[in-house]
């Protein structure tokens, strides 16, 4: 027996060399970090949630052609991927005035936003992830013209996708973090969609209450951030028979099951 090959691990997740060439396998922990992981914190069975709620968003968007780089899911906190060489910006999609953006410039929380807004972010944690311009992605190389066209295209096409599919069940898309990555076959390279989309890093807000069913919940102190997450899966239809209630309070959820 030997030891599989640890090729990099990140703040929520760890990726393995894949069982083929050209494969990775990538691990949910449930660890969370927040502020650049200036705070941590471990949300038990959050690995599970968010290695099955990606499954389903990105096998879904596959299904409306996005190319990306989810092959299969192995088991709980383990899936399939290609291995692609990750392109070093976080795209944040924006629907709704949070956040960063609110604090930065002063816009109430919960404002639509008259239209989507693209951000970029550099990803280096060592500067604590900087926002960047287009400028800065050309003059320093981090991505070419044609593959920030690619990704502005596909963000858009994913943004419009998921705000559908969340309103469906009654989630706000406020905004969301996307990666990218190049699938390179031979001399030539293609944007895929990479990394995961799952609550932990979308803003998601229940439209009835305005309950934010996301990370903000331990970014925040809210508590309940498990329910929270089982919440979002619940209503993707992923949880199985049994633990089909309806969580609107997430504090009471946490208590009823503290109580338990
Ligand atoms: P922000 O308002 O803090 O800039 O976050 C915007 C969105 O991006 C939010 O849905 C959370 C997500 N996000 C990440 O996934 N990773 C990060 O490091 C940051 C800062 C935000």
């Amino acid at each position: 027996m030997s030891r599989r090959r640890q090729i990099y691990e990140g703040k929520a997740k760890i990726l393995y060399e894949g069982p083929e060439p050209g494969t990775l396998i990538q691990y949910f922990k449930d660890d969370a970090t927040a502020f650049n992981a200036q705070k941590r914190g471990v949300i038990s069975g959050k690995g599970v949630l968010n290695n099955r709620i990606s499954e389903h968003l990105f096998t879904l968007l596959g299904g409306i052609g996005i190319p990306h780089h989810f092959i299969r899911r192995l088991n709980m906190r383990e899936q399939l991927v290609r291995q692609v060489e990750i392109i070093p910006l976080e795209v944040v999609v924006r629907n709704v005035a949070a956040g960063s953006l609110s604090k930065r410039l002063g816009i109430e929380e919960g404002t639509p936003l008259p239209r989507t807004i693209l951000e970029y972010y550099l990803k280096d944690d060592t500067l604590g992830d900087p926002m960047v311009t287009e400028e800065h992605i050309a003059c320093f190389g981090w991505c070419s013209q044609e593959e920030l066209a690619d990704i502005q295209d596909l963000s858009i096409r994913i943004n419009d996708f998921l705000t559908g599919l969340f309103a469906g069940i009654g989630i706000k898309l406020v905004d969301f973090k996307l990666e990218f990555g190049r699938l390179w076959e031979d001399d030539w390279s293609r944007v895929i969609l990479a990394d995961e989309i799952s609550p932990d890093g979308c803003r998601l807000w229940d439209m009835r209450s305005g309950e934010r069913l996301d990370k903000d919940r331990f970014r925040r102190d809210l508590g309940g951030e498990v329910e929270a997450y089982q919440e979002v899966a619940r209503r993707l239809g992923l949880l199985p028979e049994g633990q089909e209630t309806a969580i609107f309070d997430i504090d009471e959820a946490r208590k009823a099951r503290e109580s338990r």
